[in-house]
C-alpha cells in the first residue's frame, strides 16, 4: 500500500469540488497544528508530499492523496485557532463539517490528539459530529516524543475516558510521533485493512 508511490491528487475548496467516491478513504483531522500534514508525510515516506508548518492554519484545503490500490489519504485543515484571517476560516471550518458528515466513502476518520494536551472541547465537538454523522473515529496521539513518560500516560487516560463516551470511536488508540517514527507502522497496517 505504501511502498507504492502515493502522489497529490487535487485541493477542494468546496464539496462538489470532490473527488468522485470510486474509493475508500481515511481522513486526518484534529485542532491546527496538531501534526495532520506530518503524519501524512510520515506514512508515505515522502517529507515534502503534505505541507506541514509551525503556523497553525497551514492546511487550507482538504487535500487528497492517492495510493497505489487503496484508500485516499485525506490532509484536513485544523480547527481551532488559525493563523488566518476569520472569514477565511469560517469558510474552511464549514466545508470541513459538510466533509466529515457528509462523504459516503469515508471509511475511517483519525482525530489526531497532541500527546501533551489531551481531548479539548473543540475535539469533543467533531467527535460529537461524527458520532451524529456514524462515521467510525480513531483517536491517534501525535509528538509523543515530546512528552515524558508519566505525561503520557496520564494524558492517555484523559483521552481513553473521552472517547468512552463516543459511540462512533474505535476502542483502540494509537500512539505517534511522525518526527521519531513511532507509531508509524501500526498505522500504515490498520490503514491497509480498510476497505
Ligand atoms: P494545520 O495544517 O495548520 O492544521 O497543522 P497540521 O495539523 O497539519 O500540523 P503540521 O503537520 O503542519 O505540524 C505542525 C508542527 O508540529 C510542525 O512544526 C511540525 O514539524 C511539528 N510536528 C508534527 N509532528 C511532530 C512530531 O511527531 N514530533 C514533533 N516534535 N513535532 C512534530
Ligand atoms: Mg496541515
Amino acid at each position: 500500500l505504501f511502498a507504492a508511490p502515493t502522489d497529490f491528487l487535487k485541493g477542494v475548496v468546496a464539496m462538489d469540488g470532490l473527488p468522485p467516491g470510486d474509493r475508500v478513504e481515511v481522513c486526518f483531522a484534529g485542532r491546527s497544528n496538531v501534526g495532520k500534514s506530518s503524519l501524512i508525510n510520515a506514512l508515505t515516506g515522502r517529507k515534502g508530499l503534505a505541507r506541514a508548518s509551525n503556523t497553525p492554519g497551514r492546511t487550507q484545503e482538504i487535500n487528497f492523496f492517492t495510493t497505489t490500490g487503496g484508500p485516499y489519504l485525506v490532509d484536513l485543515p485544523g480547527y481551532g485557532f488559525a493563523n488566518a484571517p476569520v472569514k477565511v476560516v469560517e469558510k474552511w471550518q464549514r466545508l470541513l463539517k459538510a466533509y466529515l458528515s457528509g462523504r459516503a466513502t469515508l471509511r475511517r476518520a483519525f482525530v489526531l490528539i497532541d500527546s501533551r494536551h489531551g481531548v479539548k472541547a473543540v475535539d469533543e465537538e467533531i467527535m460529537a459530529l461524527l458520532d451524529k454523522s456514524a462515521v467510525t473515529f480513531q483517536a491517534v496521539l501525535t509528538k509523543s516524543d515530546k512528552v515524558k513518560e508519566n505525561d503520557r500516560a496520564k494524558v492517555l487516560a484523559q483521552v481513553r475516558g473521552a472517547l468512552s463516551k463516543h459511540p462512533a470511536a474505535f476502542p483502540e488508540l494509537v500512539v505517534t510521533s511522525s518526527e521519531k517514527g513511532w507509531g508509524i507502522d501500526t498505522l500504515r497496517a490498520i490503514i491497509a485493512t480498510l476497505e
